[in-house]
Order: C-alpha cells, then structure tokens, then sequence
C-alpha cells in the first residue's frame, strides 16, 4: 500500500467499542504491511480516565481479540505510539489540553502539523467537537508543507434531510469540504469498489448498461442477526435511517452513474450525485405502492426461539419502527428513464448477503418456449459479501436431443484467487484518509441528496396510518407483500440462498 508521510491521528471516543473493535485492528494491520507513514502516532480521547499504559494495553486486547487474522502478539514498538488524554468532551475548555499535547507529541514523532481527527463519538458530539477544535485553531496547520487538518466521521449524518443540513453547516463553519471525510463503510468493501472496474475496464458492459437493454435492477442487503444489543438506537433510526439512505444508495450511485472523464475523488463523486439528483422522488400518495415496510416477530430458528423485533431490549414495545425496507424507484435521466429498481435491506432473514443483481431484457422473440428448464433472461450478479464475486447467467442448450436450454452459471469467486487479500473496509479507508484521497468517501452534497430523497418516504412512514408495519417471522424473507413491488407475473426478488439442511444455508452465487 502506499504511504503518507508523518501525522498524528486523534481518536475521539477512544474508550468506546469502535475504536477497540474496528479502528485499531485495521490501523495495525496497515501498521503490519507497512502503510503507516513512518512518524506516526495515536493521540485516543475519552471521558473515561485512563493512563498511556492502561489504553495500550486496552488496545491490545481490543487487537488481539478482534483482528480478522489470528494474532499472537501485538508489536510493542506499535503500541508505544499509543497515547491517551482524558477530558469532558463537550467542555470548550479542555480543548486547550487537547492543543498542547498534540503540540508535543507532533515535535516527538516530527508529524509536521498534520492531524487527522477521528469522531467514534455519539453523533450529538459532531457538531460540538469541530467547533471547540476551530476555536482554539487546531482545524487549521500553519506549517509550511503539511497538510490541513482532516476530520472523520462515521454515519449518520443527521437523521433527516434538516438534520443532515444542519449538521453540514455546523461542519462547514470549522472545516472545508474537502477536510471532511464521511465514511460509508460499504464504499470501503473491495467488492463495491470492483463495481467502478467492472463497469468501467471492460468495454463489454458499457453498451449494454442502459435502459435498452436492462429490464430491471435489484440490490439487496440481508442480515440474519437482530438488532442485537442495539435495540436503543435501532429503534430511533430503523433499515430506512440505518442502511437504505447511506449504503443501498451508495451502491445504486455506482452502478447507475456515467463513466467519469477521470478517476479522481471530484469527477467520480460529481457523477454518483447526478444520479441522486436524478432519483425519482415518490408522492406521498404513492407510498403504499412502492415501499414495503416490515418488522420481524419471534420465531423458531434453527430450534431456538428468537425474539420479535418488539421484545428486543431498548425497543418499545409498540415500536413501528421498521427492520426490513423495500421499494421501487425510478431513476430520470437518459440512461435509465423507465427501468425501475429494486432496493431491500432487513434484519433477522434467512443469511447474510448482499448483492446487485443486473436483469437484462429477455431475446425480443423467444425461440424455446417450452424447452426451456430454468427461466431465460441473462442476469448479472454482484456479490458484495459474503463469498465475494461475479456471476453471469446465460441460457446454454443442454446436451442431447432437442434443443432444449437451461440457466448455466459463469462465476467468478475471489476466493479462487490465490494470495487474494481482502483488507477490510476500515483498513482501505483508513489509509485512503492518511493519503488525502476522498474517492470513497461520501461528499456532502451527496448526503444531502439521498436525504432529499428518502424525505418523502420517512414522512408518510411517520405520519401516515394507512402505511403499514407488516410482521414477518424471524429467519424469512421479510414480508411478502414484498413480491407485490414487482406488480408482474413471474418476476419477483432472487431468492440467493436456500435452506439445504436444518443447520445449513446455501447460497448459490
Ligand atoms: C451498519 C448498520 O452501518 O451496517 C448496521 O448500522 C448493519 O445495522 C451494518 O448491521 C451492516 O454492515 P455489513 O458490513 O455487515 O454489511
């Protein structure tokens, strides 16, 4: 990987479960493959009072235990760049304290000014830390030859449209745009970035990637867990808040864009923008119709009751807050006027997954009626995650008599790779903040955009009883009403995994 050259990165929130579970496990894995710059050091901030040592060695669990590779030991002379500065967050005046230790730790490792600020804090704190940062200037670097300041925050950004605006300009009046980095960690996933390559490295795809010859596209994002020990916070934001507006829409902004003319952090996001810009907004009277809201009751799986949506702990009891989200949206512009999109994200289904799956346009006459042994229409299917790759459905006669034909597979698995490493999103993201390349990062304008988007949909699931909760049993595929979004005979979501055993899901890819 490339390197930066020295900087200090300050997290905010250090004590917190983030930076234990996936910031310091992707940080020293790049530590690992020699992706940190040289002078480099770790200044962690929290309420809690904690020494250099007792941080380091909380560090160190935190890597031991959640590294994706299994860890012996942690590397000391890594943990020595480990300090820790106990203040009140929201008190302007520690922010001094916060000034004169990263002025002696920048002189210790010769990080030249150049700090970058991680918030793995509750969002309540994103408007107030920037600000006390700007008031005692540490939002700007004077030293000649470093870069300025860069700030990192984590979803979600608002929790509406006027919340998000809100939150920019509190943001904007500290920090440029382009100091902000707001992560969305479905654009660190190798296989979402692989969208753009594609897309975009093979010539193949381009005439065919438009309203002529595609039927429809569908993404679904599926969890099979719950809420977890997140049920307070679920239950104030729901799949709508928490995945529909940040990652579905991120991946329906890559594959839905034009080509940039170059690939810089401008040109590629200006593009992902338009299509935001382009979305379809529903009216309200078309909420019913087009999205499908659904929450997921107790049920049996695998032998063991799990708990319904309502009975999680921090949930109301009376909660409408939604667990499963889909809809059917059009997107206005040249390229893909009338060919409509499916979008899903749920908890509690069958397995995890999460996919694009591109329907062509079946043949304009079709020449095997009736010889056909699995239904005909090419698909191409991306799979984010789990067991990663690339499929493409064709139709291929099958051998002997007749011509009769069947669905093959060609599939591409990353897995077949061998060396194939992965890093995780947190490690690409990470490095890319400590290079200044914003690529995969999600711009303002953007945010906004989706907002504006997902505005009237939150509005009528707010405010309007006619819209219904629907209850699906735990371990399904969400409410059924689902299938009705299609509104045509035979044409319905890819169902990817299907139960093979009692214990086992199999996911075809
Ligand atoms: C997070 C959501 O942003 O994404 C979680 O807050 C969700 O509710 C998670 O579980 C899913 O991420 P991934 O990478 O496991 O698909």
């Amino acid at each position: 990987m490339e390197r930066a050259s020295g900087q200090i990165l300050t997290i905010f929130g250090a004590s917190g479960d983030l930076t234990k579970r996936k910031l310091l496990p992707a940080i020293y894995e790049l530590f690992n493959q020699m992706a940190l710059p040289e002078n480099f050091a770790i200044l962690g901030i929290g309420r809690t009072e904690l020494t250099d040592k007792e941080f380091r060695d909380q560090m160190e669990n935190g890597i031991l235990e959640y590294s994706e590779n299994k860890l012996e030991r942690v590397d000391k002379y890594f943990l020595d760049k480990l300090f820790y500065l106990s203040i009140n967050t929201s008190d302007h005046n520690d922010y001094e304290k916060i000034k004169v230790r990263l002025a002696s730790l920048d002189d210790k490792f010769n990080a030249s000014g150049n700090f970058i600020y991680y918030l793995a804090t509750p969002p309540s704190l994103y408007g107030l830390i920037p600000e006390y940062l700007g008031a005692v200037g540490l939002n700007k670097n004077e030293n000649r030859g470093g870069f300025q300041p860069r700030l990192i925050i984590e979803k979600p950004f608002g929790y509406d449209y006027e919340s998000a605006i809100e939150l920019n300009e509190r943001l904007l009046r500290y920090f440029k745009e382009d100091q902000i980095y707001r992560i969305d960690h479905y654009l660190g996933k190798e296989t979402v970035q692989n969208v753009l390559v594609t897309r975009f490295a093979n010539g193949i795809y381009e005439p065919l990637w438009n309203r002529n010859y595609i039927h429809h596209v569908e993404i679904t994002s599926a969890e099979s867990i719950g809420v977890e020990s997140r049920g307070g916070y679920y239950d104030s934001s729901g799949a709508l808040r928490d995945m529909i507006q940040n990652h579905l829409m991120q991946l329906v902004g890559l594959v839905a864009m034009e080509p940039p003319s170059t690939f810089d952090s401008n040109s590629i996001r200006n593009e992902v923008v338009k299509v935001f810009l382009a979305l379809r907004q529903h009216k309200p009277e078309e909420i019913s119709k087009f999205t499908i809201r659904g929450q997921y009751l107790s049920s049996k799986i695998k032998g063991r009751i799990v708990p319904g949506y309502r009975e999680e702990k921090g949930v109301h009891p009376e909660s409408k807050t939604e667990t499963y989200a889909a809809m059917k949206f059009f997107i206005d512009n040249w390229r893909w006027g009338g060919v409509p999109f499916y979008i899903r994200s749920g908890k509690r289904l069958p397995t995890r997954v999460t996919e694009i799956v591109i329907h062509f346009k079946r043949t304009p006459h079709y020449l095997f009626k009736g010889r056909t042994v699995s239904e005909s229409s090419n698909q191409l299917i991306i799979r984010i995650q789990p067991d990663e790759g690339i499929l493409m459905k064709l139709g291929m006669k099958v051998p002997g008599a007749g011509f009769n034909v069947q669905n093959v597979n060609m599939s591409f698995r990353y897995a077949d790779l061998s060396n194939v490493y992965l890093p995780t999103a947190y490690q690409r993201l990470l490095n890319d903040a400590m290079l200044g390349d914003s690529t995969l990062y999600a711009r303002g304008d953007a945010v906004l955009a989706a907002w504006t988007f997902v505005k009237p949909i939150q509005d009528a699931w707010a405010n309007d009883p006619s819209v219904k909760v629907y209850g699906y049993p735990a371990g399904t595929w969400g409410p059924e009403t689902a299938d009705e979004l299609f509104n045509r005979r035979g044409i319905t979501w890819r169902y990817p995994c299907k139960n093979l055993t009692d214990d086992g899901i199999f996911c075809e890819l």
